[in-house]
């Protein structure tokens, strides 16, 4: 893939007027496949939060971190071979900064999100970030918001719907998730003097990103 993006340049240089409508239709193409590969990795997130633990969540789970690289990978040449290429080598650098339009704003703002996103995707940014990288990954609310706007603005096709019922469902998984959280009163030991006579309050943990966590003993297979 980055030896595909490394070389778009030069086959947009040598390529004919008609191959170069090939590649424009190529990137439309990269960028439905970068979608629905986005779109895969939200997946176990949403069925965590409404607590649906089962074979394709797990499977999901593996492999999102590598579905979410080659999703950025894809948007790149996307954007490439739609609009950079054209306007670069096509049409000059000048048209390039004054054609911008509002979509193509939009998706130049979710490239720009998902690019630490895609940065840190690694065990070493992983283990470097602690919290923080937990922290990090949750722009990816905000990056769907705005891929949804860009691809209603952009083309109006029936991937925009998709893209909407992302974002519903993103919403109300975490709806879901707050309503249902259930509050669990420990007993505490009879008060004395020094110890406080409330009871305390536990709020179980929020479903984990982490697969070997999410997978509970339910799904597991039985004979
Ligand atoms: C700098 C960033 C981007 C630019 C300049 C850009 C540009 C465009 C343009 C011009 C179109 C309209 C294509 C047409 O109908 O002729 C389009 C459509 C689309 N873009 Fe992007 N885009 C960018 C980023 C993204 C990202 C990050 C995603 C998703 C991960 C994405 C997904 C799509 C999809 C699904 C379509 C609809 C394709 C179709 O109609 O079949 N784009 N984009």
């Amino acid at each position: 893939m980055v030896l595909m993006i490394l070389a778009s340049p030069f086959v947009y240089y040598y390529a004919t007027n008609e191959l170069k409508e090939e590649l424009i239709a190529a990137g439309r193409t990269f960028g439905t496949v970068a979608f629905i590969l986005y779109s895969i990795t939200l997946i176990p997130g949403i069925f965590g939060r409404f607590r649906i633990f089962n074979t394709i969540k797990a499977i999901i789970t593996l492999f999102r971190r590598h579905i979410g690289v080659e999703a950025f990978l894809l948007a790149i040449l996307h954007e490439a071979y739609i609009f950079t290429l054209p306007f670069v080598i096509g049409s000059g650098f000048k048209n390039f900064l004054f054609a911008i339009t509002s979509h193509e704003l939009l998706g130049f703002i979710a490239l720009t999100i998902l690019f630490p996103m895609w940065l840190t995707s690694n065990d070493f940014s992983e283990r470097k970030l602690g919290r923080g990288w937990k922290l990090l990954h949750r722009i990816t609310y905000i990056a769907l918001v705005i891929i949804f706007l860009h691809i209603a603005t952009a083309s109006g096709s029936g991937w925009a719907y998709v893209a909407l019922v992302m974002v519903v469902l993103e919403l109300s998984s975490w709806i879901y998730f707050v309503l249902t959280l259930k509050k669990t009163i420990v007993p505490v030991q009879p008060p004395t003097a020094q110890t406080p006579t409330t009871p305390a309050v536990v709020e179980p943990p929020a479903p984990t990103e982490n697969p070997t966590q999410n997978i509970s003993a339910s799904d597991t297979p039985t004979k």
